[in-house]
Formats: structure tokens, sequence, C-alpha cells
């Protein structure tokens, strides 16, 4: 089986990563340079840098309370191992955790242009379709957006993508009943797209930013060690048949 690759390859002993000795970056270069580089082919700029590393410190966790904390801890708290209960948590990123914004870069990177964005989102609307990258259990307001959006205009990231995405943001709180927020996923989505990321590698840098946080509830349920987690059975409501 043949694999052509331009990505990673070990030559003469020396393992080199889109053209360049990995022990070059070891010296040289931060992780978050080198995951720039392994994704887009090319060493980031320093503003690419600073954007990068501040979209990963945003996403890293969000607390036990998520789909994939929940997951984790529950998992190890099964006396699984450490990986088994981190696939477990990847596994529960979905269309309304995790994987929004997948969904959300799609849709800018499809509409970003549109002029009458009011009507886009009454169209959605009417269709009972969610918005991806909008909405949060409980933020009204999610202050990791407004941080990334000021490092996006600090550093020159700041483009159409993100116009889109807060004129969306507008038309949307105008026609909704309930705050929805740009959160987390929509902002990394609208910054992640003005920096030139395909929608389609989107999950994969949420991901990326995530698994630290899940790493660490898992080894603190593990080494803390608190019993089986499990529902109170005040909390299940049995209506039979
Ligand atoms: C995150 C989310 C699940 C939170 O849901 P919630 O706070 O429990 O809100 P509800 O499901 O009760 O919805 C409340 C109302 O807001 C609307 N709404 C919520 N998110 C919406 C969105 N992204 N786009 C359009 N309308 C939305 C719902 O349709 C509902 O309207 P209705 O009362 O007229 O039926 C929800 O906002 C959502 O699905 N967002 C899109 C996915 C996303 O971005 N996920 C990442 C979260 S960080």
């Amino acid at each position: 089986m043949k694999y052509t690759t331009s990505i990673t390859n070990i030559v003469n002993e020396h393992e080199f990563i889109r053209g360049y000795a990995l022990e070059e970056l070891i010296k040289n270069h931060s992780f978050v340079e080198t995951i720039f580089l392994i994704l887009r082919g090319q060493l980031p700029t320093e503003k690419e840098t600073k954007m990068l590393n501040a979209l990963f410190t945003a996403a890293i966790d969000h607390g036990p309370g998520t789909a994939s904390g929940q997951v984790v801890r529950i998992t190890a708290s099964a006396k699984n191992n450490l990986h088994t209960s981190l696939a477990a948590g990847i596994l529960a990123m979905g269309e309304r955790h995790g994987g929004a914004i997948e969904g959300a870069a799609k849709f800018f990177q499809f509409h970003v242009g549109e002029e009458h964005v009011a009507g886009l989102v009454k169209t959605f609307k009417q269709e009972k379709i969610r918005i991806p990258g909008y909405g949060h259990a409980v933020l009204k307001v999610d202050h990791r957006s407004k941080a990334l959006f000021d490092m996006a205009r600090e550093v020159g990231f700041f483009g159409k993508h993100c116009e889109f995405a807060l004129a969306v943001h507008d038309a949307l709180n105008e026609q909704s009943s309930k705050p929805l927020p740009i959160n987390i996923d929509g902002s990394m989505a609208a910054i992640l797209s003005d920096m030139g990321f395909d929608w389609q590698i989107m999950k994969g840098l949420f991901i990326i930013a995530r698994v630290p946080g899940l790493v660490a509830h898992i080894y603190e349920e593990m080494t803390n060690d608190a019993g089986l987690r499990r529902l109170d059975q005040g909390e299940i409501e049995y209506v039979g048949r």
C-alpha cells in the first residue's frame, strides 16, 4: 500500500514535518507554531501564532457540566483507562457541543457577502433551523468570544467572516425572544475563517484545544475517585407504558 504525503516522514534517521527537520522545530518553535505548520504546510507569522494561541486558550475547558466534560468524568468513574474516557468525551461532541464550530464555519464561508442578513436569518428561523455558533445553555454573553474578537482586531484577523458573524448575531437577537450570544464555536469559526482555515478542518481545531481540559478532568476523576457516578433516583421519572 503506497502513501503519498507532504506531512511527515522519517528520512535517513531524521524526522521531517512539512519539510522542516523536527530537531529544528523542537529547538526553535512552539507547539502552537508547529500545529499551524502541520495543518497549513507553512510556519505561521507572529500574528497568526498569537491568534491561534488565544483561540486554543479560550477553548481549553468549559467545566464538567458540558456534554464531553460529563462523559469523560462518568466514563472515568466507571474505571476505564485514560484514553477510553478521552475517546468517549470526544465522541460526545456533536452539532450542539464542540462540533458546532464546523457548521458555523460552513455557514459563514458559504454565506459571507450576503447583503440581506436579516432575511437570511429569518428564513432559517422560519424553517426552524438553528444557526450553529449562537446560543448557550448557561451564558447570556460569552466573554470568551468578546476577548477573541478583541484579539482578532488587534492582530488583523477581524475580517469579512467576523463582520458577517456579528451581523448574523445582531439579526438573530432582534428576532429572538431569548439572548443568543455568539458562542466559542461561533467566534472560533469566524476568526479561523478569516485566518484562511477551511470549514472541513474546524472540528479538529476544537478537539486540539479541548483535549488538555478533558485529560485534566479524567485525571482528577481517577485520582480523587469519588466512586461510580450515577444519576440520583430522584432525577429519573419512570413513566412506564
Ligand atoms: C447551545 C444550545 C444547545 C443552548 O440551547 P438552550 O439555551 O437550551 O436553548 P433552547 O434549546 O431552549 O432554545 C431556546 C430558543 O432559542 C432558539 N435558539 C437557540 N439557539 C439557536 C440558534 N443557534 N439559532 C437560532 N435559534 C436558536 C430555539 O429555537 C428556541 O426558540 P423557541 O423558544 O422559539 O423554540 C442552542 O443555543 C443551540 O443549539 N445552539 C446552536 C449550536 C451551538 O452553537 N452549540 C455550541 C454551544 S457552546
